[in-house]
């Protein structure tokens, strides 16, 4: 199975890809997966034929399943992810064959769960299958990573019951 890693965040040191990391280490076995670049231009009609846009959307098409990682930008998730989402969902035949699983992590007690539920929406509008369980809603995932590295056992275990749930899919 070929899993497509994208993390809304574009920080180097950011807590989300962090998660799509471990993910990416702990079942290497299971699956092959790729990191996404969404640092696409800002969406505009015109740049439709720009390679790096074809070559996204090629991307986007041939994965078998992909996961987001989000952290919530002012109650929503990031401009970043809401572009490429924007360009990938535009003129897409294959849209509605897309298979796409939530996480958010933030520093606060909810966990991003805001900006999880508005993507959920915005992914059901794009008429893309999104998986609704288990949620994963990652919170004070500062004290949960210690040097760059996923430490909390509780979340791990999240994490098994996820992609366990993927991989049958
Ligand atoms: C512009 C901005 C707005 C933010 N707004 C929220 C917010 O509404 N809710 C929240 O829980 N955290 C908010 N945060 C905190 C981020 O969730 C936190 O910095 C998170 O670690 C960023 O994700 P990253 O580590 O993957 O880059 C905000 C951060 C930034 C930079």
């Amino acid at each position: 199975m070929k899993i497509g890693l994208i993390s809304g965040s574009l920080r180097k040191d950011s807590f989300n890809t962090l998660i799509l990391k471990y993910i990416e280490e702990e079942y290497k076995e299971k699956a092959t997966f790729n990191f996404i670049d969404i640092a696409l231009p800002l969406f505009n009609e015109d740049l439709k034929e720009v390679d790096q846009v074809k070559k996204a959307k090629e991307i986007f098409n041939d994965m078998d399943f992909i996961i987001i990682s989000t952290p919530e930008y002012s109650y929503s998730f990031t401009g970043v992810l809401k572009n490429y989402l924007d360009w990938m969902s535009y003129q897409n035949d294959l849209l509605s064959t897309r298979k796409i699983s939530i996480i958010s992590a933030s520093m606060s007690i909810l966990g991003g769960s805001r900006a999880q539920y508005q993507l959920r929406q915005v992914l059901q509008g794009m008429g893309v299958y999104t998986l609704s369980r288990p949620e994963l809603f990652i919170t004070e995932v500062h004290k949960k990573i210690e040097n760059n590295v996923l430490v909390d056992e509780k979340t791990k275990k999240q994490i098994d019951k996820l992609i366990e749930v993927i991989l049958t899919i």
